[in-house]
């Protein structure tokens, strides 16, 4: 009690650093509107101090010394916006050791590290909020944590990548090939220079894995994230997707199934109609079923200097309102809080769901019968087939099946795959939502 002003440490000040400096400075009064009380950025912490930024800063307050911060007691927030495992996680442990509240961004940290450093948190009774780490500008831990406290949640299902979403629109819109696309959206900005984490689906798994343990309650670390990336899909699956009444989307799947969690992040038939089926462009968007209030969907920019300086702010405001009104911080906030003990989370041969299965197959009388065989032999039930450029060799076979385990689809595939009539297996998808 009794503050009259937050001080603020930033740790970088790169496109979300600015985008809180940004909205803090821009949005003042809606933000001391919240609080009562001036939140005042203290000092800022760069690599460089000489490297030309987008927003006016005092020079006097950029530091390249983490102790500085630390040894500031007008800091009681430290904001962690610079990224990467270390010095941020060192850096996060040595800020509640100083009794000091964060507040980060930081998704592969939480992912991989989570439970040491909530635990650090509660250790040290200060604060800790991530809003920003999972989708950008979009409220979704806080609704889980909070809005949502009164369900069991069933399922979170989302588009949570923007670069990838980016690339299969265009690839949808524009009929275009996977690495086309990539370099536009490498020349435009939209893709990073390395992409490999947006486009193998990492950095999808770490949002999920943090999604997947708030909603479910319990630890679900990044590599018991079943992960596949969008690098095979080619314009030809995306076409029989329309065909057959769906779109591809890389979607980032939780479920609870018969008391095991599923967490995956994949490829998928989205059914054409299902909400996430028009989420375009670099939009993300996920979709909550919770046992009381039924289905939900939150959709907006799941990155970006302001959307996601959006929910950074929003966590300072939060943590700020706490700090005044003397709650003891660590009796509250989200966090993996209330852990169901270590649920099982299901490996993916024990998924079950509808194969999208595109095979190249030599054009000749029972090829088909053979195929269906082996997928009978497995217990693959198949809900429809399309065979297209009939006299061509080799022709494109694609099959849809109807719910069926992983681990026969798999076993049904070794068998097809020798057989002398099938020059190769083009690509194997999952579908979501009913047919
Ligand atoms: N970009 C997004 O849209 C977005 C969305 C959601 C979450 N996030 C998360 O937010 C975090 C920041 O992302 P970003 O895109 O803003 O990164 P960024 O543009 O690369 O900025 C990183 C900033 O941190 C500073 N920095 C990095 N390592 C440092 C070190 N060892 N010591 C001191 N300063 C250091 C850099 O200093 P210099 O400026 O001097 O190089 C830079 O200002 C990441 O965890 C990211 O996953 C980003």
């Amino acid at each position: 009690m009794g503050e009259r002003e937050i001080g603020i440490g930033l740790l970088g000040c790169g496109t979300v650093g600015t985008g809180v400096l940004e909205i803090l400075g821009r949005n003042v009064e809606a933000v001391t509107g919240h609080t009562g009380v001036p939140i005042r950025v203290r000092k800022v912490l760069v690599r460089d101090k000489s490297k030309p930024r987008r927003v006016a800063l005092n020079q006097d307050i950029l530091t390249t010394s983490f102790q500085d911060i630390l040894d500031d007691d007008s800091i009681q927030i430290v904001v962690e916006v610079m990224g990467g495992l270390e010095p941020a996680g060192e850096y996060i442990l040595g800020a509640f050791r100083r009794g000091k509240h964060v507040v980060t961004a930081n998704k592969e940290l939480l992912a991989k590290r989570g439970p040491e450093i909530f635990e650090s948190s509660r250790k040290h009774g200060v604060m800790l909020r991530f809003e920003g780490s999972v989708a950008g500008g979009i409220p979704i831990i806080k609704p889980l944590e909070e809005c949502l406290a009164a369900n069991r949640i069933q399922e979170v299902m989302g588009i949570i990548n923007g670069t990838t979403n980016y690339i299969l629109t265009k690839m949808t819109s524009e009929g275009r090939q996977f690495e086309d696309v990539l370099r536009e959206a490498q020349e435009k900005g939209f893709a990073e220079a390395n992409p490999s984490d947006d486009i193998e689906g990492r950095d999808a798994a770490y949002k999920l894995a943090i999604l997947a343990s708030i909603a479910f309650g319990t630890e679900v670390s990044p590599d018991k994230v079943y992960t596949e990336g969008i690098t095979k899909i080619t314009p030809l699956d995306i076409e029989y997707a329309r065909e057959l009444g769906f779109v591809i989307k890389l979607l980032a799947i939780g479920k609870e199934v018969d008391g095991a969690i599923e967490a995956r992040v994949h490829p998928t038939f989205v059914p054409a109609r299902h909400p996430l089926a028009s989420v375009n462009d670099a939009f993300n968007a996920i979709f909550v079923r919770g046992n009381a209030v039924g289905d939900l969907m939150f959709y907006g920019r799941g990155a970006g200097d302001l959307p996601t300086g959006s929910a950074v702010v929003a966590d300072i405001i939060d943590v700020a309102n706490s700090i005044l009104s003397g709650v003891p911080a660590g009796a509250i906030g989200p966090g993996f809080v209330t852990w169901n003990g270590g649920r099982k989370i299901s490996d993916i041969d024990s998924v079950s769901t509808r194969y999208y299965i595109h095979l190249k197959v030599i054009d000749r009388p029972g090829v088909l019968a053979s195929i269906a065989r082996a997928f009978g032999d497995h217990e693959v039930s198949l809900e429809s087939v399309i065979q297209k450029g009939r006299g061509q060799n080799p022709v494109g076979l694609v099959f849809v099946t109807h719910r069926v385990l992983e681990r026969n689809v798999r076993a049904a595939l070794r068998v097809i795959k020798d057989l002398p009539v099938v020059m190769d297996i083009s690509n194997v998808i999952r579908v979501e939502g009913e047919a």
